[in-house]
């Protein structure tokens, strides 16, 4: 199986990210939004990203020129029939998930491969409305696409082993390193990401801690490369509380229910990064947290840490993941310095 020409389907960060990543290995790229603007904001995404790459020397403007070159934009799905795969990025919500794979199940060619990134949806789900339920897979990238180097690629139900195979195989030529994941809600890494920032927004609503103390507790004294709430911010409100949203459905557990304040940020228009604003205002740019409360920070640490970890370890002896796929899902989707098994390993030692 020779994957050439892909599509990407929904070109918010995540799919314009996703284009890249495709582009910059060398594959033609078809990238479609639901309308113009959204095609434009795109096209915006795509050269921001590259822009940045330019004037850090990672690439040349020659290359970034090429990579641009190679994706075709727009707005009709009769854009993918000739594609060997399609990656759906829109947001999460199954009803227009389900309406996008069957539309794609009727204009792509009948052995291309049809992947979602979604953030926790069943893929099994997505694929039952589809006849062609054994070609459909996850394909699910960590934020952002162009950095991050784990993939999770989800084998749902009646997922072809060669099929899932073949998109992991993809992966690795991309320069990512795959894990083949089962189809549970959340799979590894937003399972365990999720209630971890959830428990951090309830720390905040419940008046522990400010989010300068959280969000510095977590950078300085873990290691994390962004603190919790900054990190809701980069993902999206809106897309956290749906991951959270179907993590709760499937274990009923009051905690796992998204917390006040990302609700009330929503409701009011503040979705992150993406609406300039979240937990944090990104009209200027963003700084990391500080605070000198030493004693919260420590804190807040502790209880963070604890809780992580205890999810961590209820997920690998409920056979969610194995630790080795755990640790490496946190390593290398969002860049923590090592796994939550590792971490452990250190309290024994
Ligand atoms: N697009 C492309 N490249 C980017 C980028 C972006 N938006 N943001 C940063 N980069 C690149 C930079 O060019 C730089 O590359 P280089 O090392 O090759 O020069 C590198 O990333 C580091 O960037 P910076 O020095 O500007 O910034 P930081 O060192 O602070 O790193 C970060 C930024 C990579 C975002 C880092 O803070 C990080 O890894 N944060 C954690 C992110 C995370 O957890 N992601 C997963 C979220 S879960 C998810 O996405 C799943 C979804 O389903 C919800």
């Amino acid at each position: 199986m020779t994957f050439e020409r892909i599509g990407v389907v929904g070109l918010g960060i995540m799919g314009a990210g996703i284009v890249e990543v495709f582009a910059k290995a060398g594959l033609q790229v078809v990238g479609v939004a639901e309308s113009e603007p959204a095609v434009e904001q795109g096209k915006k995404n795509l050269a921001t990203s590259l822009s940045r790459a330019v004037s850090r020397e990672k690439i040349t403007q020659e290359q970034a020129d090429e990579v641009s070159a190679r994706v075709t934009w727009g707005t009709d799905f009769e854009l993918f029939a000739e594609c060997d795969l399609v990656v759906e990025a829109a947001p999460e919500i199954m009803s227009l998930k389900q309406q996008i794979f069957s539309e794609l199940d009727r204009v792509v060619k009948p052995e291309g491969v049809l992947a979602s990134n979604t953030s926790s949806l069943s893929i099994s789900a997505i694929a039952e409305v589809t006849e062609r339920p054994e070609q459909v897979v996850g394909m699910h990238f960590f934020n952002p696409a162009p950095v991050q180097k784990f993939v999770e690629v989800i084998a749902a139900d009646k997922s072809h082993a060669d099929i899932v195979e073949a998109v992991a195989e993809l992966a690795k030529s991309l320069g990512k390193s795959p894990a083949v994941v089962a189809d549970k809600p959340g799979f590894i890494v937003n399972k365990l990401l999720l209630t971890y920032l959830n428990h951090a927004v309830r720390l905040l609503d419940e008046g522990v801690a400010s989010r300068e103390v959280i969000d510095s507790a977590m950078r300085e004294l873990a290691h994390f490369p962004m603190g919790p709430l900054e990190l809701l911010d980069l993902i999206g409100l809106d897309t956290s509380v749906e991951v959270l949203h179907t993590i709760e459905a499937d274990t009923r557990d009051p905690l796992d229910a998204p917390a006040a304040s990302l609700l009330s940020l929503i409701a009011s228009g503040n979705k992150g990064r993406k609406t300039g604003s979240g937990f944090y205002d990104y009209a200027e740019k963003h700084e990391a947290p500080t605070s000198d409360d030493q004693e919260l920070k420590i804190q807040v640490h502790a209880t963070l840490m604890k809780a992580y970890l205890h999810t961590a370890r209820v997920m690998n002896e409920s056979g969610y993941a194995s630790q080795a796929d755990i640790d490496m899902g946190m390593k290398l989707g969002c860049g923590l310095p090592e796994g939550p098994f590792e971490t452990m390993d250190h309290f024994v030692a």
